[in-house]
């Protein structure tokens, strides 16, 4: 399973890429409202393709107006995938967008039969919200395992991109239930190097490589 960064914040992105567990960003215009940004041709244009891909969302009204944007987004010319929301008019800017061979990450999605619509609706991802479930006392990771199962007795190639995730157990869990793609929170990226067995071990060894020549 590959991992992206949940973030709208450069400086997130550009430290986690460093480290080289990450494949790229997904935003969405809370994120990118958090994080200062007031333009997202501006956001893309910035975009470092050594990040990888970044996931941008439109936010128009119809399917008009997200391609239009989508289309405008794309022109820059940078390592994108467009974000839409699983409605008609969301998953119809998805098929045009795909007919041009634009990947698309069909978002939103809370069903297995919304995740069977972006799937024929030629959706390269599709992106199961597991702690916004949870939230509501639905079972997330369980989503996650129905969208595997379903695609994979079909042969459906869309990918599965685990979103909305709250904690490294989440992570883990989605892994194990088959997704291809989880985007982590900053905090969330961080906690999931953490174990303490590594920080106690860490700290016997540089007690004992004081003690040698390099
Ligand atoms: C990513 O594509 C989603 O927009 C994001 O994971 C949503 O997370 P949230 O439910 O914590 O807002």
């Amino acid at each position: 399973m590959h991992l992206l960064l949940d973030s709208g914040a450069v400086n997130e992105i550009r430290e986690a890429s460093s480290w080289g567990v990450i494949r790229g960003a997904t935003t969405n215009p809370t994120l990118l409202r958090k994080a200062g940004v007031e333009s997202i041709t501006r956001f893309v244009s910035s975009w470092e393709p050594s990040w990888g891909t970044l996931h941008v969302e439109v936010f128009a009204a119809d399917r008009e107006g997200m391609v239009e944007q989508a289309l405008r987004w794309v022109a820059l010319g940078k390592p994108i995938a467009i974000k839409v929301p699983c409605t008609p008019e969301g998953l119809a800017a998805c098929r045009q967008l795909a007919q041009r061979d634009i990947p698309v990450n069909v978002t939103l999605v809370f069903s297995l039969s919304q995740a069977l619509l972006a799937a024929e609706a030629g959706a390269t991802y599709v992106s199961p919200f597991v702690g916004r479930l949870e939230d509501h006392g639905m079972k997330g990771v369980q989503l996650v395992a129905d969208i595997r199962n379903g695609y994979d007795r079909t042969g459906v190639p869309t990918q599965i991109l685990a979103a909305s995730l709250r904690n490294p157990q989440h992570v883990q869990e989605v892994a194990l239930a088959g997704a291809h793609w989880a985007t982590v929170p900053w905090d969330v990226l961080q906690k999931l190097f953490h174990h303490p067995l590594t920080v106690d071990g860490l700290k016997r060894f540089d007690a004992d490589a004081a003690h040698l020549q390099d």
